[in-house]
């Protein structure tokens, strides 16, 4: 029997492993987490943490797979192209390519070469380089790790910080860096985009453009999502050129990307490209309700080499709102009407409830629910979602004692 090693068990993982089995492979599936929800399901689980590739290809020698994939998370992208070189499987990204689309510093300077548009940078390896860079900026800079997700260590930063803001600012940064780097940017202004992209044979086909709603400054954390987008046709094209032109100089030959965009006032630019999946539920859930393509499952076909269908069958709009509160403890959560009785509600979920402890929102682990809508437009997709959460109240006492009742959505509009 044939077999494919995954990397990977965790909930993003699991459609991956399901279309493995589903085709006649073995799943033999890795994770340094033995209770992540997609162990059940393989027909062989190995503990071994998906970013130590060495561990991971010792065990690809002893097993020997036909594949190895991984599906939603980033790093492991890395491994997986890593150990396909060396045992010679089917090589869709090379091994130094993954690099590049993994750790913003080699992203940015491979796009740097390429002539992709992107903000200026700086790759700090240590505090001195890091203020050196800082001043370059005339009033405000973007600083975050380069080989980090989920927004952690992400900020925009006054450049005129005193010196020990400035440390206690890169050394919160330098936390979330797994390399040690840290990279300072220009604050690029304007709309924030995703690009879900399918490779075939290095023809990148554009399945869906998605708008983003991100919390108010200095932290980036992403709030909502909608498709299609609601900017202007020909600021649409400008967006899938550039994705394009990103998903080219990264050298991703099959399978699929995401591509992270801001459009500044002097065009697009890439905040960041990722040899994966869209997370976020955008390609699990949003894109499958407006386009009708199955990106998780096609991606899987096309990394096996079976025959794969990225065709569009529903022109129609999705959103997801995520739920946020205030630092506290939950005191009460008062659910007026069931969201999921809504129509064109998907999906809704609330992952606090009394007694737990809600933090800033300084990072996407710090949301604590979502609903997922589907309707004719994305305008409609989003303010059924909207209205859906006015019936999601949390009262968090975040005040020594004091209670503070909140409505869902407290979030700033970008594409309302
Ligand atoms: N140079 C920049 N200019 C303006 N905004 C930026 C810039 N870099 C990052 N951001 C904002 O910060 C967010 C997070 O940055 P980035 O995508 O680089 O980090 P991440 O940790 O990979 O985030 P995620 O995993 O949530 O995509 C971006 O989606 C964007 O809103
Ligand atoms: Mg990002």
């Amino acid at each position: 029997m044939k077999s494919v090693m995954i990397l990977g068990a965790g909930p993003y993982q699991v459609p991956a492993i399901q279309t493995v089995k589903e085709l006649g492979y073995k799943a033999i599936v890795l994770d340094y987490d033995k209770k992540a929800s997609g162990v059940a399901l393989a027909d062989e689980f190995y503990e071994i943490s998906t970013i130590d590739k060495d561990r991971v290809l010792k065990k690809a020698e002893e097993l020997r797979p036909n594949f190895i994939i991984t599906s939603t998370s980033d790093l492991p992208v890395r491994t997986a192209a890593y150990v396909a070189e060396k045992l010679n499987l089917e090589k869709d990204l090379s091994y130094a390519n993954s690099i590049c689309a993994t750790d913003k510093s080699a992203m940015r300077e491979r796009l740097k070469k390429s002539g992709v548009p992107i903000p200026n940078f700086f790759s700090c390896r240590n505090f001195d380089e890091f203020t050196d860079a800082i001043r370059r900026f005339s009033n405000y800079c973007i600083v975050k790790p380069a080989d980090n997700a989920a927004s952690r260590g992400v900020k925009l930063i006054d450049k005129n910080l005193t010196k020990s803001e400035l440390e206690e600012q890169y050394n919160f940064t330098k936390h979330y860096s797994r390399n040690g780097v840290v990279m300072v940017e220009e604050f690029m202004t304007g709309p924030e985009v995703s690009v879900e992209c399918f490779i075939v044979n290095g023809k990148p086909n554009v399945i869906a453009i998605t708008d983003k709603l991100v919390t108010s400054l200095p932290y980036f954390v992403e709030l909502g999502h909608s498709e299609p987008s609601q900017l202007p046709e020909d600021v649409q094209n400008g967006i899938r050129n550039v994705a394009i032109l990103a998903i080219k100089a990264i050298g991703i030959q099959n399978g699929v990307s995401h591509v992270e965009l801001k459009i500044t006032p002097n065009g697009p630019k890439i905040v960041e490209i990722a040899a994966r999946l869209g997370g976020d539920y955008i390609t699990a859930k949003l894109v499958p309700l407006s386009t009708g393509v199955d990106m998780v499952k096609n991606s899987i076909f096309l990394a096996l080499r079976r025959p794969f269908d990225i065709e569009k069958t529903l022109n129609c709009g999705s959103a997801i709102r995520f739920i946020t509160a205030p630092k506290g403890v939950v005191k009460e959560i008062k659910i007026e009407k069931n969201p999921l009785e809504i129509e064109g509600v998907k999906d809704f979920q609330l992952n606090v409830k009394v007694g737990d402890s809600v933090a800033d929102v300084k990072s996407s682990n710090d949301r604590i629910g979502f609903v997922i809508t589907q309707a004719k437009t994305a305008k409609e997709a989003i303010e059924i979602a909207e209205r859906a959460l006015s019936y999601v109240r949390i009262d968090v006492d975040f005040n020594f004692g004091k209670g503070g009742l909140i409505r869902q959505p407290i979030v700033r509009r970008e594409f309302a």
